[in-house]
């Protein structure tokens, strides 16, 4: 069946979550992660090693497009500051945890942790040794927007013991890159690349995206060319999500500049050919890895995931996040800080943990969660693997119910067989169209979400 890509595309006007978590963030309640401090803390003491996240909310810059919890800053102090609060939150969690779990990997993220300076990088280390066993080596990953690296840069990011870098392009034409505030030549970014290559990191990405105002299909294409040609490990190609009303700031982009939903998907089309045609494997719906990376290979391996950094080879049972608005998760469910950086900052000086928001997972939500974390990474899921993980009476409902959406499924988009469940081919991008109509939340819940492609 020929899939009717605009019927598709205009029954879906609302949005669609991204399935970055399952039930999305926006389920979250208050309270709800204060109340799983304890059980969180007794599982990073009984897992073999644990995942840390730190958020750095801040940037030298205002990217209009940016959907992230950050915030610029002139001035230097107040990253001082913070630095100094999520020290002490990391350390509020060492005396918490009693013990010193073992770390497998290390992500910073944000904002853009590439503005710190050599104390601030030093500052949370030395927290983060304290409260934690770094004697594994862990896969240290760190944000870098390449505008903020000055002649110093990379080596401070390499004493905080830096494995992987990961650059923020977006679009180099520089119209583009005008209409969403931010200049960065080719030049300054091949220029970046290759100091972290000397420097010895052996595993950089690079996040561009398509769907952005005035970007025309030429000037996305010549985008993708010399994201190309810089050959990074990975590439991350997003669909710009515009959310106005949860973003102020992207007001600043018109409407009327924006391309439609039509051209989003052929970019995205056009964009994931040329990278694949360049040798790269494509991972879920918007990552692509040399075939020798890490994530290229836990993708064939059955052994992908996916979190709030996207798609991910990281299978730690349990993950902390330290710093505004991080996310903590675990079997028993999810746990966010305060978002906004000024209520973070007084809990942590008030001696509490910082979480303001979380959600214990049922049965039925892990069972949920599972099934839409296989559509998003392996588009599909056998039947008999549901039953292996949940037993046969658990995963019963969803089993009925992937027959179900299969059988009512008139757009081509997904089949049954005896043994499981798949998106056809041809409709992987609509991969999050499919998710939802397992998402329980969803159903009971009104949310507003970026587009589907
Ligand atoms: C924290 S930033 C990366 C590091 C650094 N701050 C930078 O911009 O270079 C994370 C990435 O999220 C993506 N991103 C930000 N806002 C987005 C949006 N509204 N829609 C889709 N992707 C977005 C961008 O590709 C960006 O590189
Ligand atoms: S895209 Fe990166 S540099 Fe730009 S505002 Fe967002 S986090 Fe900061």
């Amino acid at each position: 069946m020929t899939l009717d890509v605009e019927r598709i595309l205009a029954q879906q006007s609302s949005g669609l979550p991204r399935y970055t978590s399952y039930p999305p963030a926006n389920h979250f309640v208050p309270g709800g992660g204060a109340a799983l401090t304890d059980a969180l803390a007794q599982a990073a003491r009984e897992a073999d090693a644990v995942s840390l996240y730190i958020h750095i909310p801040f940037c030298d810059r205002m990217c209009w497009f940016c959907g992230c919890h950050t915030k610029q800053v002139q001035r230097h102090d107040p990253v001082v500051t913070y630095i100094g609060d999520l020290v002490e939150e990391i350390a509020l969690w060492g005396r918490k945890l009693g013990q010193r779990p073992k770390v497998s990997k290390l992500h910073l993220g944000g904002g853009s942790p590439s503005l710190l300076q050599a104390q601030d990088l030093a500052a949370i280390r030395q927290a983060l040794h304290a409260a934690f066993d770094f004697s594994s080596e862990p896969e240290v990953s760190i944000e870098i927007d390449p505008s903020d690296v000055k002649s110093a840069s990379i080596d401070n990011l390499m004493a905080v013991g830096m494995t992987r870098a990961s650059i923020g392009v977006q679009d180099f034409d520089p119209v583009v890159q005008a209409a969403i505030n931010r200049p960065q030549s080719f030049e300054l970014t091949r220029d970046i690349v290759e100091a972290l290559r000397a420097a010895g990191i052996g595993s950089i990405n690079i996040d561009a995206l398509y769907g952005l105002p005035l970007q025309t299909q030429d000037r996305f294409v010549r985008t993708v060319e010399q994201v190309i040609a810089l050959q990074p490990d990975r590439i991350a190609l997003f669909g710009y999500a515009h959310v106005p009303w949860m973003k102020t700031h992207q007001r600043m982009i018109k409407d009327e500049d924006l391309p439609n939903g039509l051209q989003r998907f052929h970019d995205a089309e056009v964009g994931s050919a040329m990278i694949a045609r360049a040798g790269y494997q494509v991972i879920g719906i918007d990552h692509f890895a040399k075939p020798d990376d890490s994530l290229a290979i836990a993708a064939r391996n059955g052994k992908l995931h996916r979190n709030f950094q996207g798609y991910t080879d990281d299978d730690a049972a349990v993950r902390l996040g330290f710093g505004a608005s991080a996310i903590g998760c675990f079997d028993g469910g999810f746990v966010q800080n305060e978002v906004a950086t000024g209520r973070y900052q007084d809990m942590v000086r008030k001696g509490s943990i910082p979480l303001a928001r979380g959600l214990a997972l049922n049965e039925e939500d892990r069972l949920y969660g599972r099934v839409i974390e296989l559509l998003m990474c392996d588009f599909g899921f056998a039947y008999g693997q549901l039953e292996r993980e949940f037993g046969p009476a658990v995963a019963a409902p969803a089993i009925s119910l992937a027959r179900k959406v299969a059988a009512l499924d008139k757009d081509g988009l997904c089949r049954s067989s005896t043994t499981g469940f798949e998106m056809t081919p041809d409709a992987r991008p609509f991969v999050r169209i499919v998710a939802a109509r397992f998402d329980q939340w969803l159903q009971r819940t009104e949310g507003k979400y970026s587009k589907v492609v």
